[in-house]
């Protein structure tokens, strides 16, 4: 299901790190920030240990903190709003579309248009699988109840609308760098901003609270990047668009060979969208999804299920949480396949795929 691309290049980037003595947090991980920040559109960035540190470091940097609201999508990786949970305010859970998987703006705003809830501070918004949610729209909406916007890019480095990069619309938006994403650092995460102060507040928040050597004002946390890692990011950053590129044409040939499977529905492309595909997520109707599965297995060919549950059924979330509705998360998550499509796969592995599926789908 994934396979990182580690090049010669990575690989000599972290030996140059490595003998220059340097190999905790210092000028590759400047520079890795300026990269990415630069790659993306966002003017300052804070660079973490992993996109968890990094949503904490950037909801923190945004003052997010006890007695907030959060709205945000109950369909994701328990990461998202746990990073809410970290700050003591509350996830308000907003059910998904249907055909996007993505935060539904029309309920979102339809809950805004009737809460009338000054403890609700900010939107965080997941642009899940590699396409990104509707931002000029979702900013508008912020825009009207003046809300603060943390965009969840973990799964959509490159990513665009209108040709804008998903992590330049929102107040902040944070990236994973865990050896699944599109692009690695091994493990790692970083937060972008639009504001210098409230990148200043994230990065002393990443680095003990400190204000100067041995001097802290807030309780802060250890979550600084390497310059190992960041030396790797460097790499990766500059093979990201070609192995996108990789991703979007196994895409393509997926969506060619299952048009016709009766079983089996591709993922949606909004015009104007580039999907950078994270995940090929179908979703499976009229079958049963661990049959699928199992046929794949048989075949030698991995598959994963990509959320099995709605974030509102996580038992420790009952108390601490607000569902606004999940029909759709909990329906999705019974139904939703992801299919191999990293960049070390090539169109013969897509069709190999497609025939397993296709000895099914095409016999309804
Ligand atoms: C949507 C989403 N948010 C946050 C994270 C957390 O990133 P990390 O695993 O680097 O802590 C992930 C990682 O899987 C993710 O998929």
């Amino acid at each position: 299901m994934a396979q990182p691309q580690i090049g010669q290049e990575e690989i000599d980037a972290v030996v140059a790190v490595m003998k220059s003595g340097m190999i905790a947090s210092g000028t590759i991980v400047t520079d890795f920030e300026s990269a990415f920040s630069d790659y993306i559109g966002a003017p300052f960035a804070v660079a973490s240990s992993n996109g968890t540190t990094a949503l904490h470091a950037a909801l923190l940097g945004l003052g997010i903190s006890e007695g907030d609201k959060v709205l945000t999508t109950p369909f994701t990786f328990i990461a998202s709003s746990n990073s809410i949970l970290f700050n003591r305010a509350t996830p308000v859970f907003i059910d998904i579309d249907k055909d996007t998987f993505l935060l539904d703006l029309d309920r979102l705003e339809e809950y805004l248009e009737n809460a009338n809830d000054s403890s609700i501070k900010a939107i965080l918004v997941v642009h899940l699988f590699g396409l990104a949610c509707d931002m000029p729209r979702l900013m508008k909406i912020a825009e009207k109840y003046n809300l603060q916007v943390i965009e969840d890019c973990a799964q959509s480095h490159g990513a665009e609308i209108n040709g804008v990069k998903a992590g330049s619309f929102g107040d902040a938006a944070c990236f994973s760098f865990y050896p699944t994403k599109n692009m690695t650092t091994s493990e790692g995460g970083i937060s972008l901003f639009k504001d210098q102060a409230k990148a200043d507040l994230a990065r002393k928040y990443v680095n003990h609270g400190r204000v100067d050597q041995y001097k802290h004002d807030v309780l802060g946390y250890n979550y600084r990047m390497t310059n190992i890692c960041a030396a790797i990011g460097l790499e990766q950053l500059k093979k990201l668009p070609v192995m996108n590129a990789q991703r979007i044409s196994n895409a393509q040939v997926y969506n060619e060979l299952l048009a016709a499977n009766a079983y089996i529905k591709t993922p949606v492309l909004p015009s104007t969208f580039k999907h950078v595909y994270h995940q090929y997520t179908v979703v499976v109707e009229d079958i049963a999804r661990d049959e699928v599965q199992s046929l794949l297995k048989e075949n030698n060919i991995g598959s994963a299920v990509v959320y099995p549950y709605s974030m509102t059924e996580q038992e420790f979330y009952q108390d601490k949480s607000i569902n606004v509705g999940d029909e759709i998360s909990r329906e999705i998550s019974r139904k939703v396949l992801s299919l191999p499509v990293h960049p070390g796969l090539n169109q013969s592995d897509i069709e190999a795929v497609c025939r397993v599926l296709n000895s099914i789908g095409l016999s309804k």
